[in-house]
């Protein structure tokens, strides 16, 4: 079953054939470059952005595939969660374009698909096993019961894990978006050299806070101001080593508990190196990280996911009244 992906929730643009939930024919992905000097994605550009660029990017994907709409069985669209406008134009173009060439439709959820492109790496995956998606709008630990059910055992009760890691790097003034970039500067400094603390919340012992920890950072550097190269590095590496050790440990937590058979870690953050080596040297089951470009915000994610999910046929009135779900951070169904 051949499966057109689109997505757009955020500001990449992108779309990919997916063939029976494993293999990738394309996978096209345009970033938006227009919100550097905001310091962060600005909605309105980002939706005319996705508008201008959808059907070039489709055409793409289905050239890059060598198959023409024909061949198409499916068109799967991220539906939910994401920014209202760039979510209406990926949604719409997707109806448009299975209503023309009478396909069904699958929406699907953005950060579920984040985690199946973790799972999707592992040929035979076994049951109970943990997830983890950390990306710029979410910070996830979830039970996987099974593809498709999940229970939520952590989220952030502030910022999420790749918000926290922009926001240091532009208190650091070291650009946008500042996750790669900060691992980077971290490479160069002492990871003991401050003592930071990720937060931990009262209520829930796998919940994340690391809000503080940016805090904690901000007045050690107005401290030192102004801060040597060194310092400057020093500072990235106390952050980084607070937030991802708080992370290991939470996800190591949740493997006993849950008996997992494996841990899947999906989401931009999954791309930090450092990241990946703490969790392999913690964790006592196998770890399943997808490779840098479907970490991002792709559509082969939500091609792929869409497989195993219902698809809506034109023909019925739920075609029609699909609307995408801006605010849907948590449930990982659509
Ligand atoms: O999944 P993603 O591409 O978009 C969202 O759905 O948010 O994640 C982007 C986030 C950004 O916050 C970015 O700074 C972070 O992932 N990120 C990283 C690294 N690479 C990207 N954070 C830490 N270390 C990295 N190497
Ligand atoms: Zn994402």
């Amino acid at each position: 079953m051949y499966i057109l992906g689109i997505e757009t929730t955020c500001d990449e643009t992108a779309a990919s054939v997916v063939l029976d939930g494993k293999t990738i024919l394309s996978n096209v992905i345009l970033s938006q470059t227009q919100h550097e000097h905001f310091g962060g994605v600005f909605p309105e550009i980002a939706a005319r952005a996705h508008a201008d660029a959808i059907i070039p990017v489709v055409d793409r994907a289905l050239k890059e595939a060598k198959l023409s709409c024909q061949d198409i069985d499916a068109i799967a669209v991220a539906a939910a969660p994401g920014l209202l406008g760039s979510l209406m134009v990926g949604v719409e173009s997707a109806k448009a374009l299975a209503y023309a060439w009478k396909k069904p439709l699958i929406p699907v959820h953005h950060i579920e698909a984040h985690l199946y492109a973790a799972i999707m790496q592992n040929k035979n995956p076994l049951f109970p096993a943990i997830g983890a998606v950390f990306s710029g709008g979410h910070s996830l630990l979830l039970a996987i019961e099974d593809i498709g059910s999940y229970t939520m055992i952590g989220t952030t009760i502030d910022d999420a894990l790749g918000e926290a890691f922009d926001k240091v790097a532009r208190l650091m003034d070291i650009g946008y978006p500042g996750g790669a970039k900060l691992e980077k500067l971290a490479t160069k400094g002492n990871p003991d050299a401050f003592p930071f603390k990720a937060g931990q919340s009262k209520l829930n012992p796998y919940h994340f806070s690391f809000s503080g920890l940016k805090t904690q950072l901000f007045y050690a550097k107005e401290r030192l101001a102004p801060l040597s190269e060194a310092q400057k590095a020093d500072l990235a590496a106390s952050f980084q080593k607070a937030a991802l050790f708080d992370v290991v440990k939470k996800s190591h937590k949740a493997c006993l508990e849950y008996g997992a058979n494996g841990f899947y870690l999906g989401g931009g953050v999954a791309q930090n190196k450092t990241l990946q080596h703490l969790l392999k040297e913690k964790l006592s089951t196998p770890l399943f990280v997808p490779p840098g470009e479907l970490c991002t915000d792709n559509a082969a994610m939500i091609a792929a996911l869409a497989y195993h999910k219902k698809p809506i046929h034109p023909e019925i009135e739920e075609f029609f009244s699909l609307e995408p779900r801006p605010t849907d951070r948590f449930c990982l169904s659509f």
